[in-house]
């Protein structure tokens, strides 16, 4: 059964490399990469978060965010064998995921306003804040905020091992494929014009930051 959309997918395996990529081009000083790998990672978040709402039954916050009470009768099975084999984030998951979601936006936005040491390869809308102000966005930018995102990301890698290893439900193969075999009766996800309703919103989003990133009708 189909349980992760395209555009899921994509955006998934683009945020990973375009993490790593910053991560390196942000430690090596490759500043015109790492913008431009900040604003794509901007773009695919945002995007992210319109298709929480408009995207296929997977995708939507409101099929993976669940209430405490649907998340504490869940973690009671974490340490059995049971509770794989689902269409979609596990209600545990459900808020790791969005943890993770919020935080690369913060991160990326921040990078909009951090200042460099000499002020010299800061971020396009640096000049908004003071120095001292955007120093220390530049500390949260590089040190916190990463850190806290690191923490995350093994969280996320040790829960998805955990789940092939232990409850023998291969979420990698899922989460490419966009398939996975699923006991009879589960909901099929809601089908939507996925292409025309991608296209709109990365659009619109693109355009968003395009216009903020570049200062138009701002100057
Ligand atoms: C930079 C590192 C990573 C970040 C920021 C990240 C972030 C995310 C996010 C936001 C989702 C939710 C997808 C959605 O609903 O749109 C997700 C799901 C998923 N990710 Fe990652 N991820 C990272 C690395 C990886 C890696 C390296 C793997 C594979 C080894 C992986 C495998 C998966 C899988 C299998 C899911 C689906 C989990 C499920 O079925 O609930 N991720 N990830």
């Amino acid at each position: 059964m189909p349980i992760w959309d395209l555009p899921v997918r994509l955006g998934h395996w683009a945020v990973v490399l375009l993490v790593a990529f910053s991560w390196v081009t942000g430690t090596y000083g490759a500043l015109t990469w790492h913008r431009w790998s900040g604003y794509t990672i901007l773009v695919l978040v945002l995007f992210r978060v319109y298709w929480g709402f408009a995207g296929s039954r997977t995708a939507r916050f409101a099929h993976f965010l669940c209430g405490p009470r649907a998340v504490w009768r869940y973690s009671k099975t974490l340490l059995t064998r049971l509770g794989g084999q689902r269409a979609g984030h596990t209600p545990l998951g459900g808020w790791n995921i969005l943890a993770m979601l919020l935080l690369l936006l913060a991160q990326s936005a921040l990078g909009l306003f951090a200042v460099d040491v000499d002020g010299i390869e800061s971020g396009p809308l640096s000049d908004l804040v003071s120095f001292e102000t955007g120093r220390v966005i530049a500390a949260w930018h590089s040190k916190i905020l990463m850190d806290l995102l690191l923490v995350l990301i093994a969280l996320h890698l040790v829960a998805i091992l955990y789940y092939w290893l232990y409850k023998g439900d291969n979420l990698i193969l899922a989460m490419l494929s966009g398939v996975k075999r699923l006991p009879p009766g589960t909901p099929a996800p809601i089908p939507v014009p996925i292409f025309w309703r991608a296209l709109v919103g990365l659009a619109a989003v693109a355009l968003v930051v395009m216009v903020v990133v570049s200062r138009l009708g701002f100057n």
